[in-house]
């Protein structure tokens, strides 16, 4: 049995295409493993909020020296950090903001990407930053208004979503990252028709590979 996370990013519901191909990732993934669970986080809708003094005085606190108030202060973001070691397979729905990740699934990421809980740092070592992450495939489908941003694309130089999402997933141990475009969603009638096709083809043939993932059970 493996455990999928499901984290849509977009603040949008039905008129999103990354959440319509999030939930066919879900639904296909599930029907040919029955006995998987998904745990489902919403940051378009619930968006984490952002780092303050506190919480960043509190993370770079020991935990032993840490005072309530500061175990208070990460309480969310160790509730986020449990989730995601729970969780063997990452599903993440990502719209394309001014060219990078929305800022909802940023914040999210500063509270997963925490020192202590999925990196190690020792200023001593001669490789300094250690990631505490292991196992875990990811699974990323982008939403673009244009086309053309995957590697090798016209617009590929634009793209600071794969880029920064494969470095900070990368850093806490998440190296297995697919990629999934739909573009075109400024234009509209056929163009978008066939790319939203394409990527729906691709998580089909993603999914289909489900059973080779290597997931605990
Ligand atoms: C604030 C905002 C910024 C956007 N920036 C870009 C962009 O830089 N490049 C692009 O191709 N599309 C951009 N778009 C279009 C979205 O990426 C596109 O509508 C995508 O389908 C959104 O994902 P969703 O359908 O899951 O909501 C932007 C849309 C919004 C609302």
């Amino acid at each position: 049995m493996a455990q999928l996370l499901q984290v849509d990013a977009s603040p949008r519901r039905s008129r999103s295409h990354t959440r319509t191909l999030v939930r066919e990732f879900v639904d296909r993934w599930s029907e040919g493993r029955p006995g998987d669970t998904v745990i489902r986080r919403d940051l378009g809708h619930e968006p984490p909020p952002h780092l303050t003094e506190d919480w960043i005085a509190a993370a770079f606190t020991t935990p032993g020296q840490r005072t309530s108030q500061m175990r208070e202060a990460l309480a969310y973001s160790d509730h986020l950090v449990d989730e995601l070691f729970a969780s063997d397979v990452l599903v993440l729905g990502v719209p394309m903001y001014n060219f990078g990740v929305p800022a909802m699934l940023k914040a999210y990421i500063d509270h997963i990407v925490r020192v202590g809980r999925t990196f190690s740092f020792d200023p001593e070592a001669a490789a300094p930053y250690t990631p505490l992450t292991s196992g875990k495939r990811a699974f990323v489908i982008v939403g673009t208004g244009d086309a053309g941003y995957e590697v090798g694309g016209p617009l590929a130089s634009s793209n600071h979503v794969e880029p920064y999402l494969r470095t900070a997933l990368g850093f806490i141990g998440i190296d297995e990252v697919e990629f999934v475009y739909t573009g075109n969603d400024e234009f509209g009638g056929e163009r978008l028709q066939r790319s939203l096709e394409f990527a729906r083809n691709r998580v089909a043939d993603l999914t289909a590979e489900r059973e080779a993932v290597a997931v605990a059970g």
